[in-house]
């Protein structure tokens, strides 16, 4: 929900010009049409970072990451897309008038508010008990018995709900909350055929859940013994989706940027236990599955993470379903082993936070960690385990992107099983979905035919009026027509926007793919562009015969011989060759 009108971002965009915008965070030299400099996403001692100031764009050739002035601002200031609009219009003094919200819009804005505000004030008693209050002197005992001292626990808001029934009812009621509007959040429940509310956390140490701003939206509470349940969480609200918030992201985003991964833990004390020993870069899950928009949550930060789950049964199972999702979004992800029956506070207390980082190196890539588990439990030399071992592998082998990881993985399990790669592949089949190879550092990436001609598109206009000539869709597949049609529809005399055309792209690796194919096009300088042009018209409608005379030959051998479809495949055949002998 952007409320900011379209042509504000547009004007933003003209007045904060990338260039400008991106050296107020790093220095960069000329070097032909770009500017280069070391990239602030990724460590490198070589500038493979380029901006291309005349198309708005960046990229770095290193870690892959690209995008317009906005991206940039997004991703070094881990910002949302409308957050770094306003961000630039401020410094470029852009006036983004707020659109007047729906009567709707202002009823849920106005509910949020007052939710943030209740718990806000609960936070707030619950600190204030904790820290001097005689009702908090057993929470203050039970963190000291932790080794949680009261600067940690200011830190993360740390608060202590007394063991009566009603303190926070009173309270709030003295601040003039509604007790409804309080039950909503979960921190209060009506009482049972009775008039009246009481406390939900009740003699518990509560942690603070904030979202990315610091703003309290939930709490966690611990019991401080062996009863159970041994902890009571907020339920959700219209402030708080379970599903989209880690526990500590608010603390950890600094740390992610600057060393450029998350590391993922389970519970509470985890993540005191890894922040507490310099390792700010943690968030955790705090009882939830990890979800698609927790990944992309992490992607805005980070471009790898560590999962490090409790070294137990219930750890493992959720560290095998959270592999499903990295290997669907692709993002790559490690698995820190800790000794069974520890989870990281545990180690930590035990061992020193010195003892930590050597986990984190020893870290397997999450697939290759669970297939060497597997190896471990399964007896793979008997045909039942080695029966029970591809079935167990290969629907997540198939859930990885890249095809060159996806096959070395193949061959590195057949030989450990000692089964050959058909077999394993009759298991595995076509992947459901092939993206485009994450950029390798050194080797420069295999460009598609489709692709050489959108860059020429951009360059020349003389090769957009013969795609126009010639038909799209007659050239392009589903996955580039989209963006070549956008480039035919601009205006043909104007100059084209670029930034504007690539933020139509949904697909985060699409998108960085074309970047990086926009930002540096020198090698495109000297050629004929009517001339290359029919190079790849040549070479597309050769790939589109091939097809065709793929699905007529399988085709042919399922009919039979008498029909009269036969014969007519016979001549499309005979049809398709001739076309072919003449491109050729
Ligand atoms: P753990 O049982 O591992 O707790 O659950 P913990 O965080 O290590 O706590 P300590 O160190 O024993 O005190 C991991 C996380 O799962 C959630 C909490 O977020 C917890 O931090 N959880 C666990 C619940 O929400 N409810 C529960 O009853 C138990
Ligand atoms: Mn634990």
């Amino acid at each position: 929900m952007s409320m900011i009108p379209d042509d504000k971002v547009r004007e933003v965009r003209e007045r904060a010009p990338i260039l400008q915008v991106i050296s107020d965070y790093m220095s960069l030299k000329k070097s032909g049409a770009n500017y280069q400099g070391m990239c602030p996403f990724h460590g490198e001692k070589t500038a493979s970072f380029n901006v291309n100031p005349a198309r708005g764009i960046f990229h770095c050739f290193g870690c892959g990451v690209g995008g317009n002035a906005f991206d940039f601002v997004m991703r070094i200031e881990g910002l949302s897309f409308p957050q770094a609009v306003k961000f630039l219009a401020k410094r470029v003094g852009v006036e983004i008038p707020e659109r007047p919200l729906t009567r709707e819009e202002k009823r849920k804005v106005d509910e949020q508010e007052q939710a943030y505000r209740i718990n806000e004030l609960a936070c707030e008693f619950y600190r204030g008990v904790l820290e001097s209050d005689e009702a908090g002197a057993a929470g203050r005992a039970y963190l000291e018995k932790r080794g949680v001292s009261p600067e940690i626990a200011a830190v993360y808001r740390m608060g202590f709900a007394p063991a009566g029934w009603d303190s926070l009812t009173r309270y709030l009621q003295r601040k003039g909350i509604a007790a409804a509007d309080a039950e909503k959040l979960g921190l209060l429940r009506k009482r049972e055929g009775k008039d009246g509310y009481y406390d939900t956390f009740r003699n518990r140490l509560l942690f603070t859940i904030a979202d990315l701003h610091g703003r309290p939206i939930g709490f966690g509470g611990r019991v401080m013994d062996d009863a159970l349940p041994k902890y009571i969480n907020s339920p959700e609200s219209i402030i708080y989706r379970k599903s989209e918030v880690l526990f500590g992201v608010d603390l950890a985003k600094k740390g992610m940027r600057e060393k450029g991964s998350a590391i993922v833990v389970e519970g509470y004390f985890d993540h005191l236990a890894l922040y507490k020993a310099g390792f700010t870069n943690v968030v955790a899950t705090c009882g939830t599955a990890l979800t698609q928009p927790h990944v992309k949550l992490l992607r805005r930060y980070a471009d790898r993470t560590f999962m490090l789950f409790d070294g137990d049964e219930a750890g493992r199972k959720a560290t095998v379903r959270s592999m499903e999702l990295f290997l669907e979004e692709a993002f790559p992800a490690r698995v820190v082993e800790v000794p069974s029956g520890d989870d990281p506070d545990t180690f930590i207390n035990r061992e020193g936070g010195e003892a930590f980082q050597p986990l984190l190196d020893k870290a397997l890539p999450i697939f290759e960690s669970f297939y060497k588990g597997l190896l471990k439990r399964l007896d793979v030399r008997s045909v039942e385990g080695k029966v029970a071992f591809v079935n167990e592998v290969s629907p997540r082998l198939q859930k990885i992107v890249d095809p060159v990881e996806r096959g070395l993985y193949e061959k590195e399990i057949c030989r450990a099983l000692g089964i050959d790669r058909a077999m394993l592949l009759k298991k595995v089949g076509i992947p459901a979905r092939q993206a485009p190879r994450p950029p390798q550092k050194g080797a420069p990436q295999k460009i598609g035919t489709e692709e050489v001609l959108l860059t020429l598109m951009v360059k020349y206009p003389e090769v957009v009026s013969k795609v126009r000539e010639h038909g799209a869709d007659k050239l392009f597949s589903a996955s580039h027509l989209k963006l070549a049609e956008s480039i035919l529809a601009q205006p043909e005399d104007g100059e084209l926007d670029l930034p504007l055309l690539l933020e139509q792209i949904e697909s985060h690796e699409e998108r960085s793919r074309l970047y990086s194919l926009f930002v540096e096009d020198a090698h495109l300088e000297d050629l004929d562009p009517v001339k290359a042009f029919e190079q790849c018209r040549q070479a597309l409608e050769r790939r589109a015969l091939k097809g065709d005379g793929k699905a007529l030959a399988r085709e042919l051998a399922t009919v039979d011989p008498d029909s009269p479809r036969y014969l007519e495949i016979l001549a499309e055949l005979e049809r398709l060759r001739n076309k072919k002998s003449k491109l050729l």
